[in-house]
């Protein structure tokens, strides 16, 4: 397998959004002359009888055929998110990886108006929106996705595959475990752990250990 090209993208899913995370990558610019680099194709299991595009990027095929797009040089990218199915992004990547993807087919995007400290990690398979702050010594894993304006500061561990809605706040030490989805304007104390696969609605104030697989909501946050 070669490596992904720059800018050339394999969006996974049809939804809304997905069609933000293809519009998004409309806004990024490879090398001084290439303009807007919207290479973009999009896969969903609908196919052929879904969506013909996904804001603009031709859907191509199902799920199945992202090994092949990876082969042809496009970079990986998940738009699949939803509060219902426990961990959807990593349930995705497990499927992909069981149809022989390898971990290197993943690609990362972090939106040029999200500011990350260099102190800071990204993972594979990661997708940073528009707005969002992480701080230094912080860690975002492997497939995570984090909204519009979502904040995440110094030490915080934001999980594998976990999703940050819109204007989330992670205070210091904060940690979110794997698959876990915090709901839009959603705000953690520092030193708190949200576990595995929980689920924190909107708005919600989040002070003590939510357990794993919980659903919390409300001020202060409760099952
Ligand atoms: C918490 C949540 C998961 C509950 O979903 P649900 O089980 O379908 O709950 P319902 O809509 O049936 O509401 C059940 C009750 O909880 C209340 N409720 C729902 N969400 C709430 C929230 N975030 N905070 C406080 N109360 C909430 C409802 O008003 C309702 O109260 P009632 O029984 O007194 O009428 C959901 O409302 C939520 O916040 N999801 C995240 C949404 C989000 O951020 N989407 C972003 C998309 S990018």
């Amino acid at each position: 397998m070669t490596a992904p090209a720059a800018g050339r993208w394999c969006v996974l899913g049809a939804g809304r959004g997905s069609a933000e995370l293809v519009d998004l990558l409309g806004d990024v610019v490879v090398g001084a002359a290439a303009g807007p680099s919207a290479d973009v194709v999009a896969l969903d299991d609908q196919h052929p009888k879904g969506p013909k595009d996904v804001a603009g990027a031709p859907v191509v095929g199902t799920l199945a055929a992202a090994v092949v797009e990876a082969q042809r040089g496009r970079a990986l990218l998940s738009g699949i998110a939803n509060s219902r199915t426990k961990g959807v992004r990593l349930v995705i990547v497990d499927k992909l990886a069981g149809l022989g993807l390898p971990p290197s087919a993943w690609g990362t995007f972090v939106h040029p108006a999200a500011r990350i400290s260099p102190r800071a990690t990204v993972g594979r398979g990661a997708i940073v929106y528009p707005g969002v702050q992480v701080a230094v010594d912080a860690r975002v894993e492997e497939h995570a996705l984090l909204y519009f304006n979502a904040v995440v500061h110094h030490d915080a561990v934001v999980g594998r595959g976990s999703i940050l809605c819109a204007g989330v706040l992670l205070a210091g030490h904060v940690q979110v475990g794997e698959g876990a989805y915090l709901g839009i304007g959603a705000v953690v104390k520092d030193g708190v752990t949200v576990g595995a696969n929980a689920l924190v609605g909107m708005g919600a104030v989040v002070t003590k250990d939510v357990p794993e697989g919980a659903v919390v909501k409300g001020v202060p946050a409760r099952t």
